[in-house]
């Protein structure tokens, strides 16, 4: 498995919930090192369905197999993907090469979708993701293609950008580089390319859709994004997750239970506590498994951690980033080493039992186009504490007095700047604090992680959304 975030699971788990509605998607990836060996591993065969002699200083072949239901064209170009690090970075820098590693595989789908591939296969919609994949639209436009696409962004901070002397190198047109198509403030960005030559654009949540339209949220792209929305040309679409494979009651990484046998999550809080070496100290055991950056907020985290543990909480964080971050939660744990617990690094099955130890997980993002921890962590009843932001402020609705009343509450909100709020360290203590009172309501939190455990999750509803538009483009 290749994952570096929220994207692999979307891109992982929305085809088959499309395959039902009658939507069958091939999925396109880069064949990064050790995939192919995963598949034979796995009795997987994969077969040749596309070559050139040339794609962009090297040969390179796309094959395809069906793993896990997953129908998948990895692009073999060795000279693009077969190296050490990470998909986009080694050793903490970015290859230096991934406008170009980018581009070819968006010339690839773009080749794939105009010529078809040697099995016979076609695509009527193309649908393409983030940067990486930005360039399909317009490789098929300068084409002539006339194959519909749509382009969604899963987080607009990441924009592809490179300078126009790479462009013909590229195979991108010279002529067309201006404010109106290719040119972003006298760079290229393929997220730009993609937004605009995209036939359709959405994004991960309503909110996240409306908030790219603001320069607060829109990075420099908010005239683009205010153009698409505004000729109802944009919309936000959920992301769902895959309840199946992550399903408390079912999953081999942890203790079993449901939300009607809710018995055994004590078991996981128990073995998870002694994971990370750490103490009850009475209040809730709070878990973050993330990407430490500036868009997660941990330095808000970080101010808040004091507060909380006073209060009686634990914490245990999973997670890897800026080096600054990873220093400051060290910091943390050596000063309440029984009450905060840091793990760096990347561990799907530690983040597994994070999740079904955890009673709440804390997201306190300064941006959040949808955000899928908030997502599993109701799953497995760790309450969500969000910012009010993005896709954690469609996802999560807050314990006030009402909600609770009414069965509504799934989790705790803070820092709506729509009511005024901000995101900021006492708006995440201050949500802390009243999720560490309710906690010793025992009552009142076993029906609150009941309501975050029956929430609406799965991919159902909006895998619907995305065939109604993809139907739309091809009537
Ligand atoms: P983003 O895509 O911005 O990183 P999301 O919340 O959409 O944020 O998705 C993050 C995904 O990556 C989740 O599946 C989460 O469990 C996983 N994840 C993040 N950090 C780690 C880690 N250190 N170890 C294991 N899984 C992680
Ligand atoms: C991005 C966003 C995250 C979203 C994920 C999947 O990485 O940061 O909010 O959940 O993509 O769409």
């Amino acid at each position: 498995m290749i994952k570096t975030g929220g994207l692999a699971d979307v891109v992982g788990a929305l085809p088959a919930a499309l395959e039902p509605l009658g939507w069958h998607t091939r999925v396109l990836l880069p064949a990064y090192p050790g995939l192919f060996d995963q598949l034979a591993a796995a009795g997987t065969k994969v077969r040749r369905v596309w070559h050139t002699d040339d794609l962009f200083g090297g040969p390179a072949a796309v094959r395809r197999g069906v793993h896990n239901g997953l129908d998948l064209m990895l692009l073999d170009a060795p000279h693009l993907f077969d190296r050490p690090g990470g998909p986009y970075t080694v050793d903490g820098h970015d290859h230096g090469d991934n406008h170009v590693r980018f581009a070819a595989l968006s010339w690839v789908g773009a080749r794939l979708a105009i010529e078809g591939t040697a099995d016979r296969w076609r695509p009527d919609v193309v649908h393409v993701h983030d940067w990486q994949a930005g360039l399909v639209p317009s490789y098929l436009k300068y084409a002539g293609s006339l194959i519909p696409t749509v382009m969604t962004v899963h987080n607009i901070a990441f924009q592809g950008v490179f300078g126009p002397d790479q462009l013909d190198r590229l195979k991108l047109p010279t002529w067309d580089f201006h404010s109106d198509a290719l040119e972003y403030h006298g760079l290229v960005s393929t997220l730009k390319a993609g937004m605009l030559h995209a036939s359709r654009v959405t994004t991960v949540s309503p909110s996240y859709a409306e908030e790219l339209a603001t320069p607060e949220f829109g990075f420099g792209m908010e005239g683009l994004a205010t153009m698409r929305l505004d000729r109802g040309e944009m919309t936000g679409i959920l992301n769902g997750i895959d309840t199946d494979a992550w399903d408390p009651a079912t999953d081999p990484a942890v203790v079993p239970y449901s939300a009607t046998e809710p018995a055994g999550k004590a078991a996981n809080r128990a073995a998870l506590l002694e994971e990370f070496h750490l103490t009850d100290h009475g209040g809730p055991l709070a878990v973050v498994v993330t990407r430490l950056t500036y868009q997660k907020g941990i330095d808000l985290l970080c101010e808040a951690v004091p507060g909380f543990v006073a209060a009686g909480g634990t914490i245990a964080v999973l997670g890897s980033g800026d080096p600054g971050y990873e220093y400051a939660l060290g910091d943390l744990a050596g000063r309440y080493p029984d009450q905060v617990g840091v793990w760096i690094g990347y561990d799907e099955a530690k983040s597994h039992r994070m999740y079904a130890g955890g009673d709440i997980v804390v997201v306190p993002s300064r941006f959040e186009p949808c955000g899928l921890t908030q997502l599993y962590g109701q799953r497995y009843g760790a309450v969500p504490v969000v910012a009010a932001t993005g896709g954690l402020r469609d996802t999560v609705t807050d314990a006030t007095p009402d909600a609770l009343a009414d069965g509504t509450a799934t989790g705790f909100s803070f820092g709506d700047a729509r009511l005024g709020g901000a995101v900021d360290a006492g708006g995440l203590g201050f949500a802390l604090g009243r999720a560490t009172d309710l906690y010793r309501d025992t009552d009142a939190w076993a029906g609150l992680r009941s309501a975050a455990m029956t929430t609406d999750v799965d991919w159902g509803t909006s895998a619907a959304r995305y065939a109604e538009l993809f139907t739309g483009l091809v009537s």
